[in-house]
């Protein structure tokens, strides 16, 4: 009985826990710096505090304070920041708000995807949907690593999905972010080298290896349910034949 109030108390935790941190993205004030829901020495061994320090504290708050000086007294101004990068992606006079709009974006996602008790896998939806896209969780760990060890430079590597619920493993350069191209951003993982470097020095690999462990799958999980998609899309090509 008392192990049955402690499941039921860790799953309504879990729950609360996962909304509250999977919130959509332009609800987060995007002229803020993001509050994290674990300390900076959390998630150490993967992430040293040191790293953190710098990586939200330093680069962040720069992206943060840069976006707010470009974007003030210009049409950008009041639009939600995934709205801010799709449009100035398709403006070569705005650039730098573009790269910093991005990169708030994407850092918002980022940290907010992360938990000293993450790793494991996926749940649900999002579980089956990967089986039936790469055939099994591990194949999708190891393209989505080999994307980002292979990344050329400085970049993201996300996983994201489109309005049918498919979901694509993402290379983007510099501060990009799926959302230019129509996609919802579910997972997305920093190689730029201010996210590793200290720890980790040039093995980018090493790094995307030990993020598996502090994923925070319940809040992937709900910004994939959020699209309100189901997987049923995801059926392979072959599963179709079949039924037809
Ligand atoms: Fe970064």
């Amino acid at each position: 009985m008392i192990v049955l109030v402690f499941i039921l108390v860790l799953l309504t935790f879990s729950n609360v826990y996962a909304e509250k941190f999977s919130q959509p993205v332009d609800s987060i004030p995007m002229l803020q710096l993001v509050s994290l829901p674990y300390d900076y020495d959390d998630l150490q061994p993967v992430i040293s505090e040191r790293t953190m320090q710098l990586h939200h504290g330093k680069h962040l708050q720069g992206y943060v304070d840069r976006l707010a000086r470009y974007i003030i007294n210009t049409p950008y101004n009041n639009m939600p920041l995934s709205r801010i990068v799709i449009m100035s992606d398709s403006s070569v006079y705005d650039q730098e708000i573009f790269d910093n709009a991005g990169q708030v974006l994407n850092h918002n996602l980022y940290f907010l995807q992360f938990s000293p008790h993450g790793g494991g896998e996926p749940q649900g939806a999002l579980a089956k949907a990967i089986v039936n896209r790469w055939g099994s969780f591990e194949e999708f760990k190891h393209a989505f690593t080999q994307n980002g060890s292979q990344l050329f430079g400085s970049g993201w590597v996300w996983l994201a999905c489109d309005h049918e619920g498919r979901l694509y493993i993402v290379q983007e350069p510099n501060g990009g972010n799926p959302v230019t191209h129509g996609l919802t951003p579910l997972l997305g993982i920093d190689v730029w080298e201010h996210a590793y470097y200290l720890d980790y020095q040039n093995r980018r690999t090493d790094h995307i290896d030990a993020v598996w462990n502090i994923i925070d799958w319940p809040v992937i999980e709900a910004r994939y349910e959020a699209t309100g998609v189901s997987d049923n899309c995801c059926q392979t090509a072959v599963e179709k034949m079949w039924e037809e």
